[in-house]
């Protein structure tokens, strides 16, 4: 193989290191401490290389290697390298280490290719920090305004265009991160599986056709806080009351819609959050996805009706926040004929399969041609400290990527 094991997992084991809860899975949020330690790390790893090093306006990092040909748009490498609340070292990094160990074999192999070849690390894909995911390359494909880095704050709330200030970018100039299309030739996205399906059927790599939608609400519902001993049964307003009757029949919804629609109240928070409190105000996400973009409407909007008929027959008040909504997306054609073509070539085993997880490949496709490989996750886990694909497995993705980038190259 050109691709090198031994970076592959050094890369991996490096940037593990950067994490805020050592022990308990990594916890690697946007314009952290731990953000400021993977980036420094991917910089000095991209400095060894004859690559020029730029970071966008929306603060994403980028290492790109120029072609022969000044009038050719890249080809881009990438993936994010944000990770969820105690989340495992793959989800994201893979996809980011695909593109920097891409720049080192066309380097060490003298390659010239007409495109440039860039690889892109991209910060807030999770949402993890601001609950609004893919945030890079919202900004990268669609753009994003000034207004939107204000709205979504952290828990300590600070809102995106703060932190982005504070860790030295200036919130201002978000549009100027925003690429036409035809400015990015291809988008290719190296990332674990994060389900059971290719460990489970023997594969060694999936090919993504398309990617769910997803739909992500904030809930809040206003009642009263009361003393919890005194105040009769019938005469509270108890917001966590109604939340929990509602969120009771979420799960049901989503299985009577079918078609693999999922919804996941994934957060509640209860104000002002004691036991002797009625409690007066609760919030809680609901994340809805599925391959059609209908199904994911008709269990919000059933959610949206319960919630109206509870609030109304209790006494109760609530308001949504739209926090995100990306529709399902089907992958660049071609691109996955080629993945597919080279795999067979390589020798290795893979099949075609969609996304259930979002993915920045899936808001980049929605602008620019864009394609996904996916490699097995041991036991289908993910999001959780026990996310595991093995470094070789890995090495096959980014072998893949490799040829697949010179063939793209020579079209
Ligand atoms: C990211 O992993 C997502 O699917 O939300
Ligand atoms: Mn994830
Ligand atoms: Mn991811």
């Amino acid at each position: 193989m050109k691709t090198n094991l031994s970076r592959i997992r050094k890369d991996l084991e490096s940037l593990s290191r950067f994490n805020a809860t050592p022990g308990k899975g990594l916890t690697r949020f946007s314009l952290t401490p731990e953000d400021r330690g993977a980036r420094d790390y991917l910089k000095s790893q991209l400095e060894k290389l004859d690559v020029m090093v730029y970071e966008d306006s929306a603060g994403s990092l980028f290492g790109r290697r120029e072609g022969t040909n000044p009038s050719l748009p890249p080809i881009m490498i990438g993936s994010h390298f944000d990770s969820v609340k105690n989340g495992g070292n793959f989800d994201g990094q893979a996809g980011v280490i695909a593109g920097l160990e891409v720049l080192r074999c066309l380097e060490e192999n003298n390659v010239p290719t007409a495109h440039p070849v860039e690889m892109a690390a991209m910060i807030e894909e999770e949402g993890g920090r601001f609950k609004s995911g893919v945030l890079a390359s919202r900004a990268m494909a669609m753009g994003l305004t000034l207004e939107e880095l204000k709205r979504h704050r952290d828990e300590d709330s600070i809102s995106i265009a703060e932190a982005m200030a504070s860790f030295g970018f200036d919130p201002s100039r978000i549009d100027e991160a925003r690429r036409n299309p035809g400015e990015i030739s291809a988008f290719l996205e190296l990332h674990i599986e994060q389900g059971p399906v290719l460990e489970k059927e023997g594969f060694e790599l999936g090919i993504v056709s398309s990617i769910v939608g997803t739909d992500l609400m904030g809930v809040n519902i206003q009642g009263r806080p009361d003393h919890a001993g005194t105040t009769p049964m019938d005469m509270r307003l108890d917001a966590l009351r109604t939340a929990a009757e509602v969120i009771a029949k979420i799960p049901s919804l989503a299985i009577e819609e079918g078609n693999g629609t999922v919804a996941t109240v994934g957060t509640l928070v209860v104000r002002p959050g004691a036991p002797n409190i009625v409690p007066g105000e609760v919030e809680f996400t609901l994340d809805t996805r599925s391959i059609q973009a209908s199904s994911i409407d008709k269990v919000k909007d059933r959610v949206i009706n319960i919630l109206e008929e509870k609030t109304r027959t209790d006494g109760t008040n609530f308001q949504l926040d739209q926090l995100l909504r990306v529709d399902p997306v089907a992958m660049d054609e071609e691109i996955g004929k080629e993945l597919r073509g080279q795999a067979k070539k390589l020798g290795f085993s893979c099949r075609t399969m969609i996304s259930g997880a979002g993915h920045d490949a899936m808001v980049m496709a929605s602008v620019f041609p864009t394609a996904m490989v996916f490699v097995p996750s041991k036991g289908g886990r993910s999001h959780c400290p026990e996310e595991w694909t093995d470094y070789e497995e890995i090495q096959k993705g980014v072998e893949l990527l490799y040829h697949t980038v010179i063939e793209l190259d020579g079209r």
